[in-house]
């Protein structure tokens, strides 16, 4: 099979990151006999250096005509003083409204051998296996705000709409999810406040109907974050709204102990943008030390939902999963005083676990 991907590396660690799971991408199409074809192209600060503006059309138009698009990160310092639309992130937030891509997938999974690099007590944390399902195409990101027109401002607005019909179809993906899983939907939106979010409320209770067989409940958004440390474990599929997911999805990520473990999928539209949760990091950039099972896991969530390479997914899941399994941390995983090994070198492991052929799982044919 080909593979017919975009690479946007973009700022800070996410060059380092994308480099590192092309190479366990690599050892997986060799091992199954898969070709590649890639286009690296420009977005976030970068590309706002080299051409003006954070989505080059360029960009847009690679990505709408590849199978998959793999994102490092993008956020840069120099941008905080920018103008609205020369902002690493407003890039970003076009590049996923242009693919269409209104459903954020995160998984957040503690497995045993991350237990102790998890900041709760193993008895709190084990058996933790949830998805975020996040709204990513309206919401208050795309909301009516206020004008910036370089003036300072003595008073501003965000709104945060959603209508119906947006409501149901990432309800959908919630509930879809939920079947192949353990049958559990919970809601999450404020709804004691907001009418937007009893709106939200009356829509998921309707899509419900259509799955008698997964359980769903609601549940306030501040109760949520609070459920995410006391009991992380009682989580199934959590479906949100856009920045209620960006906020819980990070707070999720630290239950496994690092940010820069956790990988997402953003479907629904033309082309699925795969990209680590984790932010660009200026601060490590190009020091090898950035972890990059996020990009890598990302990679893996790509090979199922844009080419239903499940087993191919499976290989990436596996070896990882060994690589963390035989004590392999990178620094931000290592306790104090223990040894780490840096980006490259996480990757490379990863990389020979499959290429060796230590992972049972066959090659999709
Ligand atoms: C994320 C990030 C982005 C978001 C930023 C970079 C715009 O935090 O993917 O979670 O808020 O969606
Ligand atoms: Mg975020």
């Amino acid at each position: 099979m080909k593979l017919d991907l975009v690479t946007l590396p973009g700022d800070g660690v996410g060059p380092e990151v994308v480099r590192a799971a092309m190479e366990v991408l690599e050892a997986v199409t060799d091992r199954c006999g898969h070709t590649v074809e890639v286009v690296e192209c420009p977005v976030g600060w970068s590309a706002v250096v080299k051409h003006g503006d954070p989505l080059p059309r360029e960009t847009i138009d690679a990505c709408m005509a590849a199978e998959a698009v793999l994102l490092g990160a993008v956020g840069h310092p120099a941008a905080d003083s920018e103008p609205a639309a020369r902002r690493p992130e407003a890039g970003l937030l076009r590049l996923r409204r242009e693919l269409g891509c209104y459903a954020n997938i995160r998984p957040a999974r503690v497995t045993p051998s991350l237990q102790d690099v998890s900041p709760l007590r193993p008895e709190v944390v084990q058996g933790t296996d949830l998805v975020i399902v996040r709204e990513l195409a309206g919401g208050i990101y795309y909301g009516e705000a206020t004008p910036e027109d370089g003036t300072v401002l003595t008073r501003a607005y965000n709104t945060m709409a959603y209508t119906a019909d947006e409501i149901e179809r990432i309800a959908r993906v919630a509930f879809e999810l939920a079947q192949d899983r353990r049958g559990e939907v919970t809601s999450v939106d404020k709804a004691n406040v907001l009418v937007v979010s009893r709106l939200w409320r009356r829509v998921v209770n309707e899509v419900a109907l259509d799955y008698p067989n997964v359980r769903c409940r609601h549940m306030l958004v501040d109760r949520a974050a609070m459920e995410l440390v006391f009991n992380p474990s009682s989580f199934d599929v959590i479906l949100t709204a856009n920045m209620f997911g960006d906020i819980l999805s990070d707070q999720a990520a630290s239950l496994a102990g690092s940010i820069g473990l956790l990988a997402s999928a953003s479907i629904g539209g033309t082309t699925g943008l795969y990209e680590p949760v984790h932010g660009s990091a200026p601060d490590i950039a190009g020091q090898d030390i950035a972890n990059p099972v996020g990009a890598i896991m990302s990679v893996g969530l790509m090979l199922r939902h844009a080419f239903h390479l499940h087993e191919e997914a499976r290989m990436i899941e596996d070896g990882v999963a060994t690589a963390l399994a035989q004590g392999l941390r990178t620094k931000d995983l290592a306790s104090s005083g223990a040894g780490w090994i840096g980006t490259r070198a996480m990757s490379e492991a990863v990389a020979s676990i499959i290429a060796g052929k230590e992972s049972d799982v066959a090659c999709t044919r």
